[in-house]
C-alpha cells in the first residue's frame, strides 16, 4: 500500500502536501514515504513467515541514509554490491552480520573492507573470484563465509538490460558447474567457510512463473548442497515487480488489496503463496534481496514545468528534472505516472515531457495523456522511489536534487541539494 493520494485536489505524500513541498524546498526534489516503506517491509516479512528468513535489502535501489536506517530498525538486513554501500548500511546503524556481498567485480580493498566489518557472506559469481577471495582472507588470517552465485539459466521475461538469470548474462555460475565449485571450495580453498547458494534472475518481474521455475531448478541442487557441505542458507535474490501504474484516489485505501490479478499479476502474497511452499522443505533460512519492492512506489520526483513549446509534430512540456535525475525513462523505457501536484481542469493532452539536457532522450515521459499543466505548475514522476536518486548523475553540471522523507504529517530533509561547489569539490585547474 503505498502513501501518496489525492485530497481537495491536491496530491499528498502521507499528511504532507507535495506542492507545499516543492514550494519550501525546490524542484527537482524526491520525495519517500516512511509509512510505505515500513509497509511493504513488514507484508514481506509476514508473507514469509513461515520459513526462518532475512530481508536483505538491495541497497543500490535507494541508498538514503535515513532509509536505510528505517529498514535496519525493522530488523532488515542488506544486500550491498560495494564497500561503498557497506560504509553506509554502517553508517545509517546497520548490521554488517546481516549484510551479503553480491557483485561480480569485488576490489581487494573492499574484500578486506567487508571481512574486518565481520559480513555474512560474500555472494561469490566466479571461480577466479573465489580464489582471489580466499587469498585476501589467509592473508589477513581470517576465515571468509561463502555462497555461490548460481545462474540457473531461466527467462525472466524483463526489460533485456535488467535479465540476469540466463546464462549468456556475466552473473553467477552455470548450473551444472556448481556441484564441482563447492568440491573446489572444501578441498582447495582452506580460508572460506562455505554458508549458502544464492541466486537472482533479474529485475521488476511481473509474473511469478519465472520465480518459481528457478526454484523448482535449483531447490535440489541446494538440498544435496546442504547434505554434503552443510549449507546454511538458500538465496532467491530480489526482482519482485511493482505496479507503476498506482491509483491515487483521493481516499484510497491501498491499490494492494484493490488491484486485481490482471491490473498487477505479481501481489507479494502471490509471491509467497507460489515460492514458500516449495521452499519450506528444504528446512533451510531462506534469504530474500528485495530492492524495487520496498522503496520504488515509495517516492515521487517532483519537478516543475518551465515552458511549453508546440512543435510541428508534437507539444512539448520543459521540466527542471532531466535524465540526469530519473535516467529509467530513457535507459530502460521506465513508465512513470505522470500527475499534477495540484489538479487542474480541462481536457487532457498527449506531450512529451521533457529536461533541460541536451540529448534527444532526455525526457520523463513521451506521448503521454497528462492534464494541461503550464509553465509554473509542478508535477510528479510517481513510483521513483527505486533507482531514482541512486542512479542520478551531475551530468550537464546539474547539482543532485535533494530528498525529503516524509513520517505522517512530518518532512525531514535527509538530503541537502547539491551545490554548485559540492559539485566541483575535488576538482584542480592546473
Ligand atoms: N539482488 C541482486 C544480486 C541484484 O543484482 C539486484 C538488482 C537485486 C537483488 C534487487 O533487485 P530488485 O528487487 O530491485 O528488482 N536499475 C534497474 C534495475 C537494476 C537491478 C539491478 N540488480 C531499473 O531501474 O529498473
Amino acid at each position: 500500500m503505498h502513501r501518496f493520494h489525492y485530497n481537495q485536489g491536491q496530491l499528498f505524500c502521507e499528511n504532507v502536501s507535495l506542492q507545499s513541498l516543492a514550494e519550501k524546498h525546490g524542484t527537482p526534489l524526491y520525495v519517500y514515504s516512511k509509512g510505505t516503506i515500513t509497509d511493504h517491509f513488514t507484508r514481506l516479512d509476514a508473507a514469509l513467515g513461515e520459513l526462518d528468513h532475512l530481508i536483505c535489502y538491495a541497497v543500490k535501489a535507494n541508498s538514503n541514509l535515513s532509509v536505510l536506517s528505517t529498514i535496519a530498525k525493522l530488523g532488515g538486513g542488506f544486500d550491498i554490491v560495494s564497500a561503498g554501500e557497506l560504509y553506509r548500511v554502517i553508517k545509517a546503524g546497520g548490521d554488517a552480520s546481516k549484510c551479503t556481498f553480491a557483485g561480480v567485480g569485488k576490489t581487494r580493498d573492499e574484500i578486506e573492507y567487508a571481512l574486518s566489518q565481520g559480513i555474512y557472506c560474500f555472494n561469490a559469481e566466479s571461480e577466479a573470484e573465489l580464489e582471489f577471495i580466499n587469498e585476501v582472507a589467509g592473508k589477513l588470517g581470517k576465515k571468509a563465509p561463502v555462497a555461490v552465485r548460481v545462474n540457473p539459466n531461466v527467462d525472466a521475461k524483463t526489460h533485456a538490460k535488467i535479465t540476469t538469470g540466463k546464462s549468456e548474462n556475466k552473473f553467477g555460475i552455470d548450473f551444472d558447474r556448481i556441484g564441482a565449485v563447492y568440491a573446489r571450495i572444501a578441498n582447495e580453498m582452506p580460508n572460506l567457510i562455505i554458508k549458502g547458494l544464492q541466486m537472482h534472475i533479474g529485475s521488476q518481474l511481473t509474473s511469478v512463473d519465472p520465480f518459481v521455475e528457478a526454484v523448482k531448478k535449483v531447490s535440489p541442487l541446494v538440498a544435496e548442497m546442504k547434505e554434503k557441505y552443510n549449507l546454511q542458507f538458500f538465496s532467491i535474490g530480489g526482482g519482485i515487480g511493482i505496479n507503476y501504474r498506482q491509483s491515487l484516489d483521493s481516499g484510497d485505501a491501498g491499490w494492494w488489496e484493490k488491484n486485481s490479478a490482471e491490473q498487477h499479476p505479481l501481489t507479494i502474497q502471490k509471491y509467497a503463496d507460489s515460492v514458500v511452499p516449495l521452499l519450506k522443505p528444504l528446512g533451510i533460512r531462506i534469504l530474500c534481496e528485495p530492492g524495487r519492492f520496498m522503496v520504488g512506489n515509495a517516492g515521487a520526483l517532483l519537478t516543475q514545468v518551465l515552458f511549453e513549446k508546440r512543435g510541428g509534430a508534437k507539444i512539448f512540456k520543459i521540466v527542471d528534472a532531466g535524465m540526469n535525475d530519473l535516467i529509467r525513462p530513457t535507459l530502460y523505457e521506465g513508465w512513470h505516472q505522470i500527475v499534477p501536484l495540484k489538479q487542474v481542469e480541462g481536457e487532457v493532452e498527449k506531450v512529451d515531457i521533457v529536461g533541460p539536457i541536451c540529448e534527444t532522450g532526455d525526457y520523463l515521459a513521451q506521448d503521454r495523456e497528462v492534464a494541461p499543466v503550464k509553465a509554473g505548475d509542478y508535477i510528479a514522476a510517481m513510483s521513483a522511489g527505486a533507482y531514482g536518486f541512486s542512479m542520478a548523475s551531475n551530468y550537464n553540471t546539474r547539482p543532485m536534487p535533494a530528498e525529503i522523507l516524509v513520517d505522517d504529517s512530518q518532512a525531514h530533509v535527509v538530503r541537502d541539494r547539491q551545490t554548485l561547489d559540492d559539485v566541483l569539490k575535488g576538482e584542480h585547474v592546473v
